[in-house]
């Protein structure tokens, strides 16, 4: 379903080079739940942009579901994305001044969603927040704004989530409660999930561990 071949990249820091992947090879079935661990700038937020079409290999190739991204336009790949991915972010990424469901309605002005606002308050019941619809995200808790995140992810029906730290910013306790919801509605829906994450715990959820090292993944 997904696969990256080759792939190379690196960073430019004035004139000096960081090299993060050299020849980094990958595949990943339908609906399976990978965990990907390593150090702290091992390059695992690097290689879900890569994933997302967000920054492009210098070389190298990645398709999800049959469809090369080096193939499409810009334009085209943006629309891929919208369509087929959710992203889940270590410090959640909602808009400031739109309340809970107008967060999980969001990606409605960029894909066709039917019924947006159905679906939003569907998913919001589904992780446990019917009771806070028109808060903002300054009037809602850690945990619970990481739950509109989750919902928010998941209104497009997307192929395949992307989530980097999801739980990196909550109490162990909340955490594990948040991790709960997002596998729950994975499993329902059988989405494709890579989870970056530093928690061994959080980690064994997936069927799969990688640890990414010197530019390539190893399975543990
Ligand atoms: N835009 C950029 N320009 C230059 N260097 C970058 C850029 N983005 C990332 N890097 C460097 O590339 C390396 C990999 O970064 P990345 O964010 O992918 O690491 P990570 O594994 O996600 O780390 P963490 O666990 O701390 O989130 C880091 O050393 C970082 O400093
Ligand atoms: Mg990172």
């Amino acid at each position: 379903m997904l696969k990256l071949k080759s792939i190379k990249k690196s960073y430019f820091q004035g004139n000096q080079k960081i090299e993060i992947f050299e020849n980094l090879n990958f595949t990943l079935d339908k609906g399976k739940t990978v965990a990907i661990m390593g150090k702290s700038g091992s390059g695992k937020s690097t290689l879900l942009s890569l994933i997302s079409g967000i920054i492009k290999p210098e070389s190298g190739e990645i398709w999800l579901d049959g469809v090369s991204y080096s193939n499409l336009s810009e334009s085209q790949l943006n629309d891929f994305r919208a369509t087929n991915i959710g992203f889940i972010f270590q410090n959640f990424h909602l808009v400031s001044y739109l309340n809970a469901l107008e967060n999980v309605m969001l990606p409605a002005k960029v894909c066709k969603i039917s019924n947006p606002k159905e679906k939003a308050i569907e998913l919001l019941k589904n992780v446990g927040l019917s009771h806070r619809l028109d808060h903002l995200p300054s009037e809602l808790s850690g945990g619970e704004r990481q739950r509109v995140a989750i919902a928010r992810a998941l209104i497009h029906n997307p192929k395949i989530i992307l989530a980097d730290e999801p739980s990196g910013n909550l109490d162990e306790q909340t955490g594990n409660e948040v991790m709960d919801v997002l596998f729950k509605l994975i499993k329902e829906n059988r989405i494709t999930l890579i989870l970056v994450t530093h928690s061994k715990e959080v980690a064994k959820r997936c069927e799969k561990i990688y640890e990414l090292t010197m530019g390539s993944l190893r399975e543990c």
